[in-house]
């Protein structure tokens, strides 16, 4: 059946880079594995990497993207500032380290991982990846775990300031996490939005309504939760060191969810299975 997206699909983003629908998650992928895992994912055609200076294999990234013979500008590749890192002159030290380790000449997209710290250290971290998109290390900029109130903060600050726009921003999402005020707030102000954990650690493969959505399109619960994904209109990031359920979590551009399948799946449950540093009231 031909359906809206395929696997080379990419939304456009405020800084005119594309970014690619489907993203490959490097989380708990060990440092040993991991050139191997990004290969085997770049060779069934995932064109997107997310990494994180917090995952400590950001060099076997750029080792599998250099042993891949896949032109560099044909991979769009995320690191994030370490957690630990916020404020101005920390999160620069972060940008400088992922740049090193991972000997990438630039980054498609840095993230600040998340909003903790003091107001005054996540503006300063915004400033340090806009001077390193100004000093072409970086095209495009977001942030993760951020919650409506954090996001406020950044674009107040980015209209007073005129500085470039928030492009991305990641979160858990899936059915039994819809985030729908933040999702919103993205909606609203052109932000491209990335799930994380989209097939939840696969500890909803057995929920009943899943069950039943794999039966009728005869597909995995992981594909059928990666559709969902997509179809909701979020960049979904899954993991897995396994090779063929990397080839898997690929392969689900080929049938669509019905509107009420859709709706059958999405739940308003709040059911994080990772952290949640959206509340975070630090000011
Ligand atoms: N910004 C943030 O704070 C944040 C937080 C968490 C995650 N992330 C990003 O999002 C990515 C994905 O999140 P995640 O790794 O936490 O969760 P996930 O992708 O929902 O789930 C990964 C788990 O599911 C298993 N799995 C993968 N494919 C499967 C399949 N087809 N069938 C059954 N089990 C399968 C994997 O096992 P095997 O690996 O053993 O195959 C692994 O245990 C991360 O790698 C990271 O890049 C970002």
């Amino acid at each position: 059946m031909a359906t809206k997206y395929d696997i080379t699909s990419a939304y456009r983003l405020k800084s005119g880079y594309e970014i690619p629908i489907l993203g490959f998650g490097v989380y708990k992928t060990p440092v040993d594995e991991c050139k191997e895992c990004v290969l085997k994912a770049l060779e069934v055609g995932y064109r997107h990497i997310d990494s994180a200076a917090a995952y400590f294999n950001e060099q076997a990234c750029g080792d599998a993207i250099r042993a891949s013979g896949i032109p560099r500008d044909k991979i769009f590749i995320t690191t994030k500032v370490h957690p630990k890192s916020q404020g101005y002159e920390k999160a620069k030290k972060s940008i400088e380290d992922s740049l090193k380790l991972s000997g990438l000449d630039y980054f498609d997209l840095i993230l600040i991982h998340a909003p903790y710290g003091s107001r005054e250290e996540r503006l300063g971290s915004w400033r340090a990846l806009v001077e390193a998109q100004q000093a072409g290390k970086v095209r495009s900029l977001g942030v993760s775990n951020y919650g409506v109130h954090h996001l406020d903060e950044l674009k107040e600050y980015i209209q007073t300031s005129k500085l470039p726009g928030i492009d991305v921003g990641q979160w858990e999402l899936h059915p039994w996490l819809g985030r729908k005020d933040i999702v919103d707030w993205c909606r609203a102000n052109d932000v491209v939005v990335q799930a994380y954990c989209p097939i939840v650690r696969a500890k909803r493969n057995d929920d009943p309504v899943v069950a039943k959505l794999v039966d009728k399109y005869k597909k995995t619960p992981a594909q059928i939760l990666l559709r969902w994904s997509v179809q909701m209109g979020f960049i979904p990031l899954p993991k897995s060191v396994t090779p063929s359920r990397i080839e898997e979590n690929a392969r689900f551009f080929d049938f669509e969810l019905s509107k009420e399948d859709m709706d059958l799946l999405t739940t308003d449950e709040y059911s994080p299975v990772a952290w949640d540093p959206t509340t975070d009231t630090q000011v």
